[in-house]
């Protein structure tokens, strides 16, 4: 066999065995590369008699056509196997079900959903959100709002008290949203809309109480806020909540130390079935409290009451919540039960909106 045909065939058996794109190409290097052992024997053309490169100059070039080919087609075995292996490893079972994600998943507590709620209704009336802590001064819970020193007030709230500091002061759990009136007062100038939804603390424990709860609180003031504002704000609010055309309400004479004149509301609704319905049937239910800012809170707040007057409201939520979702016990709204959540919870992405439907 001529010394050709021995390259020939280690070459293609080397083209052969190469079973990756690097080892063929590193055959390609040693053949055809630049010292590949056919381009050695392509500079001897240059020497060879004319007679010689017609014969061993064709069979040279005719080895170094053979070769080429065959790495070519090699290189292109490889590349369709390695995309045949990538498939075949990365294929997609599409008849599996498909996992939730996350959001998909959560859920959003009632109470967070009924802020949302109430956020959205207020706040396309133009109503802006404030905020106080939770752990409030005796001044900003009670004695700004009018209760005087030892007045019986004081202990309808079953307050939570810390212990006195070393000035003797005795911090509470805020009983009540009411505080933040006084801080919004001192912070703002009028004309304020505001609501104040957050949470609060009494020392009260069954069905329909827990010592942690929630409320939201309104405050208006200006020049001429009135009664009848107040009656008109709470109607369009208890419409666009309860999701009603028409509600009725009863406004009945009460007492608040920081109202005055101060009222409680019923709300209209059907109690003869299961659920409660609102704005038809003849029971009442009390929904909230509510009144003109007393005179010595606008005194409180920094306000001189001859030229200021406004209104205020305050409401439960988490009663509000179990009214309008149906949910039969308080006290499984802070058991952080995923079973609980799962049912009553709100899907995350569901944002509440005046136009696109509160709770659908
Ligand atoms: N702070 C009252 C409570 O906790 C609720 C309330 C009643 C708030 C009348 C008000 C109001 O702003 O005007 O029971």
């Amino acid at each position: 066999m001529s010394e050709l045909e021995t390259l020939e065939r280690t070459l293609l058996a080397d083209i052969h065995a190469a079973d990756d794109e690097g080892s063929i190409e590193a055959v390609r290097v040693n053949a055809l590369g630049k010292k590949g052992s056919i381009s050695e024997l392509l500079k001897t053309l240059g020497t060879m008699t004319p007679e010689e490169r017609q014969t061993r100059g064709a069979q040279i070039n005719a080895l170094k056509n053979t070769v080429a080919e065959a790495i070519a087609a090699r290189k292109t075995a490889l590349k369709d196997q390695a995309i045949a292996e990538r498939l075949a490893r990365e294929t997609v079972d599409i008849s599996l079900p498909v996992r939730s994600s996350p959001a998909e998943r959560g859920r959003i507590h009632p109470i967070s959903q009924i802020v949302d709620e109430i956020t959205a209704i207020f706040g396309d009336m133009g109503f802006s959100i404030a905020e106080g802590p939770d752990i409030e001064t005796d001044y900003y819970n009670f004695t700004a709002l009018n209760f005087p020193e030892g007045h019986p007030a004081r202990e309808m709230h079953d307050t939570f008290f810390f212990n006195p500091d070393e000035k003797g002061e005795r911090k509470v759990l805020r009983t009540h949203t009411s505080p933040v009136q006084i801080r919004t007062m001192e912070a703002e100038q009028p004309p304020i809309r505001i609501i104040i939804p957050g949470k609060t603390y009494r020392q009260d424990s069954d069905a329909t109480h827990s010592p942690m709860f929630h409320q939201v609180e309104g405050l208006v003031i200006d020049k001429a806020a009135n009664v009848a504002n107040m009656r008109w704000v709470l109607e369009e609010f208890c419409k666009a909540f309860f999701e009603v055309d028409q509600v009725t309400m009863r406004f009945r004479p009460s007492f608040f130390p920081f109202t005055e004149p101060s009222f409680e509301v019923d709300i209209q609704c059907d109690r003869s079935g299961p659920i409660v319905k609102f704005g038809e049937g003849t029971d009442w239910m009390e929904i909230l409290g509510c009144g003109m800012v007393h005179p010595n809170v606008l005194r409180s707040g920094g306000l001189d009451p001859d030229e200021y007057q406004g209104f205020a409201w305050g409401m439960g939520l988490d009663r509000i919540a179990m009214l309008k979702y149906g949910m039969p016990d308080l006290r499984d709204f802070f058991n952080a039960d995923v079973r609980w959540m799962t049912h009553y919870g709100f899907r995350p992405l569901d944002m509440p909106t005046l136009f696109g439907g509160l709770s659908a």
